[in-house]
């Protein structure tokens, strides 16, 4: 995995502003939605549920960009998400953002109707992402420190796939993902 990371806040705005009309891995039969309208969907839904912590919602916001990062490497995608962002928004973020992807076979170990709700491109992509979690695995992955914040992420990122939903635009993050970045600097 070789990755170029994000080095500005204007290149990351520009970069997921262009995610309008792309598609995850399994293109739009997969996940119906494009990624920078899931993106978007996701973060509001952090921001209404946890308004205070921006290093989750900006996790929200970023965390599929793996996929448009090399899309070659679908199963990758969280910790080629996380190498992306790392540098820039800090390793809390990048943590989460690598997390997304076993949060949901956790979750679908521990959560029986979480498993329910998945989309068919979160089913499709869970078998090739390990499936679910043994109870050995599932005990190791609550050992993280981002272990809860993630499984929180995961599920707003489920939610977040309602084709025509307007929530607040890109720009609207502008403010947050500078103060991350600062942060994190
Ligand atoms: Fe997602």
């Amino acid at each position: 995995m070789k990755v170029t990371p994000v080095a500005t806040v204007d290149e990351l705005v520009a970069f997921i502003a262009a995610c309008d009309g792309t598609f995850d891995s399994l293109g739009p039969d997969g996940d119906p939605i494009d990624i920078l309208a899931h993106s978007l969907q996701c973060a509001h839904g952090l921001a209404a549920r946890l308004p205070t912590d921006v290093e989750l919602q900006v996790a929200g916001l970023v965390h599929d960009l793996g996929h448009v990062v090399d899309p070659d490497d679908p199963v990758g995608h969280g910790e080629v998400g996380a190498a992306y962002v790392r540098p820039l928004l800090g390793p809390r973020v990048a943590r989460l953002v690598e997390l997304h992807v076993p949060a949901k076979r956790y979750l679908v170990a521990t959560d029986a109707r979480y498993a329910k709700q998945l989309s068919s491109g979160s089913t499709v992509s869970l078998a090739m992402q390990g499936g679910t979690m043994s109870r050995e695995e599932a005990a190791a992955y609550e050992l993280d420190p981002c272990a809860q914040n993630a499984a929180t992420l995961r599920r707003a990122d489920e939610a977040a796939k309602v084709i025509g939903r307007v929530v607040p635009g890109i720009e609207t993050w502008i403010p947050a993902l500078r103060r991350v970045a600062e942060q994190a600097q």
